[in-house]
């Protein structure tokens, strides 16, 4: 699509728009609900940008909504039932005000068995966009608010290297998408089918966004990409880094994810010598067992995996680590789980995010043999994250006594004196506060440590 023909189509949704609120007395609103993860939250934040240049406004609830916006996540199929029941409780919204439009958009609805449901079971959805379509959106709400039919949108141009606006929710944390799917196929996983192969956004664009965000007063950076490692425009990740790592000022820089096989030399040389970089690296290691990590069709080994742990504490020793597992993966026997349990023990991660494994339509892994009981996963898993639980609290344990610095966020919802913020590493600390330490950099002593938090007394702000 060309950027004229987009400017017009915006033009035209708002001029409608306008119309339809004044003869309502108030500006229309758009409600938008995200599941899944930070790339997830990204692009709401441009669903959000492209709703209001079309003259909405944000509503608080979804019964003030003119537009509700479902952002959805497949990776798991727990994920994909909470988000079909959210969706069915719009249909009141829907039956008390016809003129609402809904889409569904992001991970699900890339999958056309979803997408067929949608269309069948869900007839108060007015339409749907892949996570490589939501450019699309407002040619989407066009068609339909000029009595067009519904629209299940499984083929529409590739819009994410277009540059469409951005509207931001995270005050003084922001993320910013460097590259957008994955080619890895990791055996069990669905995101390559339903966010494409990758493609990476030219340097200079992600550099000016980050200069301006750091400009405006953002603290918080993270780059967010499936694998960042495999960034390529005419720079490589590293370089990327370190070009960003240039821009001066107060902020710390983020990135996720890093798939293990190919972090490389550069990457922890660029860390160990950043000024902005976190202390912190999120390395997914999903088993221990290489037989499990063969069939995961990861592409390394353990040994591998350790290889560049020892790296990266050879020249940051304190260097937190955290690592995302699977566990119940099909054929993993016992031995491979203890496997994996040791791995946990040897590599003392400071936090691990642990899934039960979920067969997802279409993956390779859904079709091997030797799925693994939902009880037995059940008990491997209730014990990988009670050990993990008793390490995280020893790796946060020599915190205690110590002054860190930590990006305040807001006050605790129970009791509005108690704030949380992050250390530089990204742990969570609470502390007592008041408004004005939000979105600063604070020195905390940290009094007590416990497995998901440390708490602490701010000594200066
Ligand atoms: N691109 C990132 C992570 C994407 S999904 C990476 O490669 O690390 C986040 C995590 O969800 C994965 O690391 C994996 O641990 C988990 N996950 C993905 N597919 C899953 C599935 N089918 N069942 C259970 N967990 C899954
Ligand atoms: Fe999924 Fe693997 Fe790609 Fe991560 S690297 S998104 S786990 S296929
Ligand atoms: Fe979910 Fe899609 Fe992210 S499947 S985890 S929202 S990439």
């Amino acid at each position: 699509m060309e950027k004229r023909e987009k400017g017009a189509i915006v033009r035209a949704v708002k001029e409608k728009n306008e119309a339809l609120a004044s003869s309502l007395g108030k500006p229309l609103g758009v409600y938008i609900v995200t599941f899944g993860c930070q790339q997830n939250e990204a692009d709401s934040e441009r669903l959000r940008g492209m709703a209001h240049e079309m003259g909405y406004v944000d509503a608080d609830t979804p019964d003030e909504a003119s537009l509700i916006l479902l952002n959805t996540c497949a990776i798991r199929e727990h994920a994909e039932l909470k988000t079909l029941s959210v969706i069915g409780s719009f249909k009141k919204c829907k039956e008390k005000n016809p003129s609402l439009l809904i889409g569904v958009c992001g991970c699900m609805a890339a999958e056309s068995h979803r997408v067929e449901e949608l269309r069948h079971r869900y007839p108060y959805v007015d339409f749907t966009l892949t996570p490589a379509g939501i450019g699309n959106l407002p040619s989407a709400i066009l068609d339909r608010i000029s009595g067009g039919r519904r629209c299940f949108y499984l083929d529409t141009p590739d819009t994410v290297l277009d540059e469409t606006p951005i509207a931001r929710t995270g005050g003084h944390r922001a993320y910013v998408s460097i590259m957008y799917g994955c080619n890895n196929f990791c055996s069990y996983c669905i995101v390559p089918y339903v966010r494409d192969r990758e493609r990476s956004r030219p340097s200079c664009e992600v550099v000016a966004e980050v200069l301006s965000l750091v400009r405006s007063g953002v603290k918080d950076i993270t780059l967010l990409g499936q694998n960042v490692n495999s960034y390529r425009s005419d720079v490589d990740f590293p370089a990327l880094l370190s070009m960003l790592d240039e821009i001066p000022g107060e902020y710390i820089l983020r990135f996720m994810t890093s798939h293990p096989k190919d972090a490389s030399d550069a990457l922890v040389d660029v860390i160990a010598h950043a000024k902005h970089v976190e202390p912190h690296f999120h390395l997914p290691l999903q088993s221990g067992s290489d037989s499990v990590l063969h069939r995961m069709n990861r592409r390394y080994t353990l040994e591998k995996y350790m290889g560049v742990v020892k790296k990266l504490r050879a020249v940051l020793p304190d260097i937190a680590l955290s690592s995302d597992i699977i566990v119940g993966f099909p054929g993993e026997t016992d031995e491979d789980f203890e496997d994996t349990m040791r791995a946990l023990e040897e590599i003392r991660f400071d936090s691990v995010y642990s899934f039960i494994y979920s067969p997802r339509r279409g993956t390779p892994a859904a079709e091997m043999e030797g799925q693994v009981p939902s009880d037995v996963a059940g008990a491997r898993f209730t014990r990988l994250l009670e050990r993990q639980a008793d390490i995280s609290r020893e790796k946060n344990l020599p915190l205690v006594g110590k002054e860190v610095r930590v990006l305040a966020d807001g006050p605790s919802k129970t009791d509005s004196s108690v704030f949380s913020g992050r250390t530089d590493a990204g742990k969570l600390v609470h502390f007592k506060a008041d408004a004005e330490a939000v979105g600063k950099f604070i020195t905390v002593h940290i009094d007590r440590a416990e497995s998901f938090a440390l708490y602490g007394t701010v000594t200066s702000k």
